[in-house]
């Protein structure tokens, strides 16, 4: 199994797959959205997952119904992110999610290679807020990319640092977007969270506690 292993590349989200972010993320729009007169609905913010800050800002500002210039949206956003970072800045090693740091250990023992595909421009703060930044061949996030998930170019940029072929990559995601990226990268995934909002994934988590470097190698191979 180990041989298997360091054949197959692990690429995982950061917000809600590693680190108990989502919830900033959604403290921080909830308040923007609320400054400007409105609120949205928990299922509204499980669209958000995933989604890079000047398209979740669309969204939200469409379901307020909210018009703004460029400008305007770049003030917002920068709102938004100045609150966020506020939060992420007191984040602690206890906010990494259960069972995140016993897999990333178990895979590098093992040899799998292992890369960040996140949609985030603030990985580098939570990382090292966490301190898992070690633990990364490659990392691939908001500021290396230009498209946001569904689309699937921050896993394919990861599968390339890494030196993998796209069919050996195992990608774990919380986020719709996500899952679809993967599938069109035609990777396979773990989904993170409740089956009914991540369809498609090829096997389903409450957090990476559930899954272990024998049942990843047995979704390659
Ligand atoms: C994703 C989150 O990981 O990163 C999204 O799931 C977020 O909710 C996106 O909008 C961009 O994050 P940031 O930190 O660059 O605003
Ligand atoms: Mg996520």
């Amino acid at each position: 199994m180990d041989n298997v292993i360091k054949h197959i590349a692990c690429i995982f989200d950061l917000d809600g797959v590693l680190v108990d972010t989502a919830v900033y993320h959604y403290q921080a729009w909830k308040q923007l959205a609320n400054t400007l007169g409105f609120d949205f609905t928990h299922a509204q913010n499980e669209q958000l997952k995933g989604v890079n800050r000047m398209r979740s800002l669309d969204m939200i500002l469409s379901w307020g119904g909210i018009e703004k210039t460029a400008e305007e949206k770049e003030e917002l956003a920068n709102l938004k992110n100045s609150w966020y970072v506020a939060m992420i800045s007191k984040m602690t090693t206890d906010e990494v999610l259960p069972g995140s740091l016993k897999l990333l250990q178990d895979l590098k023992v093992a040899g799998a290679k292992i890369a960040l595909g996140s949609a985030s421009k603030n990985s580098a703060l939570i990382l090292e807020r966490t301190e898992l930044a070690h633990f990364f061949d490659a990392i691939v996030d908001g500021n290396a990319v230009s498209t946001s998930k569904p689309d699937p170019e921050v896993f394919l940029k990861a599968a390339e640092l890494l030196g993998a072929k796209n069919t050996t990559c195992v990608v774990f995601e919380d986020a719709l977007a996500g899952v679809q990226a993967a599938i069109a990268g035609e990777m396979k995934v773990v989904g993170v969270g409740e089956a009914e909002n991540l369809p498609g994934a090829n096997v389903w988590v409450k957090n990476l506690s559930e899954i272990n470097v024998a049942e990843i190698s047995a979704l390659i191979n």
